[in-house]
């Protein structure tokens, strides 16, 4: 659930500075990107070497003196949450008045994402009114706070105030950062043009930018779903999608099959190539040889495969067609899909390359429900609100 998810871990200065490395190495371990800020005085409970080896990336400990001129608003703007762990009675009091005055205060100001918080401290100062003032403004603000435990404390002491389980923390971090429609749905989508090499220089492509497909992930990660993106494009590094990159058809049918065992819903919004040569040359074909004959053999199916698997998931076909949509309600019936999304590849502001589509939803009982030319975003939401609604009554 967490896989390609961006958290910020904040620590501050307090003997349970040592549990946040258990909780940077859980959050790695299930493909988080971690980046951690530390108060100065953290770094006299644990030091930032551990941190970087953790997550592969040093610590920010000073708002001065790095490569980037402005790393609190870098940090702010990357994170989908931010977790302060340890939280300290100081940083709570910070956190609480708007602070700005070290780095970790500041990319919690400058944020606009969920922050969960996880107190630890002495009994009487966690139980001292100002500091139970200071978690109610933070809770009014939606701050998750993860409630400390009783225990022993520091020097001895036992009573309330020590760091929660690292367990429940990172089981916070995950509800808060997977929460919408699509929580706990693991998602597949294929994306961008396979290409189909002729020789290590030319290929058989075609027009895909990938932005469709991109949207789709996108909007499904928002929601909360885990998803895994195949794309024969760039990879679009989104908040939430771990991408495979592919290249040709026989590698995105790879990587699609080999992951139906954990999926729930496929969308094949990828332009994949009908036929390749049947055998690349080695070398570069040369204009002095004369005109060659390419001879094409038919790739996989790999929307095919995905509907005849043992494990076939909710499937979402797309419909390239060109001038007139009539052939769709037959392609949804031969695909055997649940859900198919055809769009006229011809029409302007539509199809390859466009940052809109005007798309017709086809569904398996033959009707079908044509919708404005959208931004192609809104065409990825509506397209999941019509899965939910499919699933739900499936
Ligand atoms: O990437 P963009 O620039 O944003 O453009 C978006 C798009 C035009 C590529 C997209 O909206 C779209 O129409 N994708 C489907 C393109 C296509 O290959 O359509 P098709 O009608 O040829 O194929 C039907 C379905 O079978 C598609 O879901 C396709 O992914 C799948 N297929 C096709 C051939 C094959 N060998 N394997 C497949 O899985």
């Amino acid at each position: 659930m967490l896989a390609g998810r961006r958290i910020v871990l904040g620590i501050t200065g307090g003997v349970a500075a040592y549990k946040a490395a258990y909780i940077a190495r859980r959050l790695t371990e299930q493909g988080a990107s971690v980046r951690v800020v530390m108060t100065p005085t953290a770094t006299r409970f644990i030091g930032e070497a551990t941190f970087a080896a953790l997550t592969g990336f040093d610590p920010i400990v000073n708002l001065f003196g790095g490569d980037d001129p402005s790393p609190h608003t870098t940090l702010a703007s990357w994170a989908d949450v931010i977790v302060v762990a340890p939280a300290t009675a100081a940083t709570l009091a910070k956190l609480a008045s708007g602070e700005s005055s070290n780095a970790l205060v500041a990319t919690v100001l400058a944020s606009t994402c969920p922050v969960v918080v996880a107190p630890a401290m002495h009994t009487e100062m966690w139980e001292h009114d100002a500091t139970q003032e200071n978690l109610t403004t933070l809770a009014s603000r939606g701050y998750e706070i993860v409630r400390p435990e009783s225990g022993e404390l520091a020097g001895g002491d036992v009573g309330i105030g020590r760091l929660a389980d690292p367990d429940t923390i990172i089981e916070t971090i995950t509800r808060v950062v997977a929460s919408g429609p699509l929580a706990g749905v693991h998602v597949i989508v294929t994306a961008g043009g396979t290409r189909e090499a002729i020789d290590p220089v030319r290929f058989i492509g075609n027009r895909s930018s990938g932005k469709m497909g991109n949207a789709i992930a996108r909007v499904a990660a928002a929601q909360g779903a885990s998803v895994t993106l195949v794309t024969a494009a760039d990879d679009p590094d989104i908040s939430g999608v771990v991408a495979v990159r592919v290249e040709s058809a026989d590698e995105m049918a790879e990587a699609v099959w080999s992951r139906l065992d954990t999926c729930d819903v496929a969308v094949m919004a990828a332009a994949v190539a009908d036929f390749k040569p049947e055998k690349a040359d080695t070398t570069k074909i040369k204009r002095t040889s004369g005109l060659p004959s390419i001879q094409l053999v038919p790739t996989p199916d790999v929307l095919q495969g995905v509907h005849e698997s043992p494990n076939r998931p909710f499937l979402v076909g797309f419909a390239a067609e060109t001038g007139t949509l009539e052939d769709a309600a037959a392609k949804a019936k031969r695909k055997g899909v649940d859900l198919l999304v055809a769009n006229d590849v011809t029409s302007d502001g539509s199809g390859f390359g466009s940052d809109t589509n005007e798309v017709t939803f086809f569904y398996s009982d033959g009707t079908s429900k044509g919708l404005p030319l959208l931004d192609k975003d809104d065409v990825a939401k509506a397209l999941w609100e019509e899965v939910h609604i499919l699933r739900g009554a499936g």
